[in-house]
């Protein structure tokens, strides 16, 4: 059986999270393909409130596996830490999560480096979650990184480890004047998670194949958003890995024969955290009555996350980048009434119009927005359960973003619980 891509059609936090959870019922493998914990999934199931940054949102139900990629950056103190957590809650994730020996481990120095490269950048600064996620992923790309299999051999890993800080301690000293780092604290530190991680660790290439090959359904869990990718994304306010379906296909190791969904998750309006161009951006009184009722605060790094209105420019652009099969629309219920509502349909840069996303970054950064505006909705959403019963132009607004996005818009989300979701039936034939 095919295998599903779940894509965060904006810049990250979308509700990936939930809408793994959601789907991830039906399914036997979810798997994480990229970044690390600098991800922050917040699931609702009943009166629990349960926040993962680097397992996998399917870990929550008993029958899925779920599994850490190549393309993963893996911290173990985090990965460690948050498999206590879930154990604690009684999920018996030690006995299911399985890592592959081919993710690149998170070592200290990178998130030294995330910081002081930040501190250094001053007001220049990308706003970063400082989880070492960039050091990480430039090691691995300068070939320099260690791995998880690594830590299962004292002697390679004491090698690379000191192959590496020579180079991270000349930084560490002469460039930003902070102590070297200890090889000895570092190899005890990391050789210290060996005996834990050591059962998590296998194949996660031949499990998705084989599990594939059995007819077994198996989901790939996005972390960030299109508009952080490295490549498609606003660089340099960017991740550093590849959150698209392409990218997907890449962390896994599977190639495009191999899915036949690719979901895209997108707010019903728009969120960033960090700095880097946002078009739609709001500020003044709307901007915090966004940010308090959709609780628009970051699950990693608690930081207020930027708010504005609903980007077709950049809902169309991810469609066409990952390829959309379906929308999973999130928090409709935040924008009940707020009077009316708007919809960028196209920018206007240096006098042109733009209904595609303009291919100069500069061009992004003074876009002006041009509104479609429509009416509103009074009331609470969050208890309706049919579709058909949400107010007339709620599903109206609904509509026109589905149409604007170019895919149709299968599941509605109304609040964070599972039951909070409304799926619309037909909305495949639509497209
Ligand atoms: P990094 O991934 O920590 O290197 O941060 C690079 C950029 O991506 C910053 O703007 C972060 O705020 C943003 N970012 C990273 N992870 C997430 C996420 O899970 N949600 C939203 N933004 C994120």
């Amino acid at each position: 059986m095919p295998a599903t891509i779940i894509v965060g059609a904006q810049w990250g936090d979308e509700g990936k999270g939930k809408a793994t959870d959601l789907l991830a019922d039906a399914t036997e493998l979810v798997v994480r393909y990229q970044g690390g914990n600098n991800a922050g999934h917040t699931i609702v199931v009943g009166d629990e409130v349960v926040k993962l940054h680097l397992i996998p949102s399917g870990v929550l139900y008993p029958h899925v596996t779920p599994v850490i990629a190549p393309g993963v950056v893996v911290d173990p103190r985090v990965l460690l830490e948050e498999l206590d957590g879930l154990d604690a809650k009684g999920l018996d994730a030690s006995s299911r999560v399985r890592v592959s020996g081919d993710a690149h481990l998170i070592m200290p120095w990178h998130r030294e480096l995330d910081r002081l490269i930040e501190r250094r950048l001053g007001s220049q600064e990308l706003g970063t979650t400082r989880r070492g996620i960039g050091p990480a992923y430039a090691d691995k790309a300068a070939r320099v990184g260690l791995r998880v299999q690594d830590l299962f051999d004292a002697g390679i890993f004491a090698k690379k480890l000191e192959a590496a800080l020579d180079h991270v301690n000349l930084v560490l000293t002469r460039v930003y004047d902070q102590p070297a780092m200890d090889p000895a604290a570092i190899r005890d530190e990391y050789l210290g998670y060996a005996a834990r991680i050591a059962p998590l660790v296998t194949d996660t290439r031949a499990l998705l194949h084989e599990a594939l090959e059995r007819g077994a359904r198996v989901m790939l869990e996005g972390a960030q958003g299109t508009m952080l990718d490295l490549d498609h994304g606003t660089y340099p306010y960017v991740t550093s890995s590849s959150p698209v379906a392409g990218g997907a296909l890449a962390g896994a190791g599977l190639g495009p024969t191999a899915i036949d969904r690719v979901i895209g998750i997108t707010k019903a309006y728009v969120t960033r955290v960090g700095a880097g161009p946002f078009p739609t951006e709001l500020d003044g009184d709307l901007a915090e009555t966004l940010t308090e009722r959709g609780g628009e605060y970051g699950t990693t790094t608690g930081r207020r996350r930027r708010v504005g209105w609903f980007d077709a420019v950049v809902a169309r652009y991810a469609q066409r980048v990952n390829g959309f099969t379906d929308l999973f629309l999130t928090k409709l219920d935040v924008l009940g009434g707020l009077g009316e509502l708007r919809v960028c349909t196209a920018y206007v840069a240096d006098g042109v119009r733009h209904e595609h996303l303009p291919p100069h970054q500069s061009l992004i950064h003074h876009a002006i927005p041009e509104y479609e505006t429509v009416p509103g909705w009074e009331g609470d959403v969050t208890g309706v359960t049919r579709y058909a019963d949400l107010p007339a132009e709620a599903r109206a607004y609904v509509e026109l973003l589905e149409a604007r996005c170019g895919a149709p818009v299968t599941w509605v989300s109304v609040g964070p619980g599972r039951a909070q979701t409304l799926e619309r039936a037909g909305a495949a034939a639509r497209a």
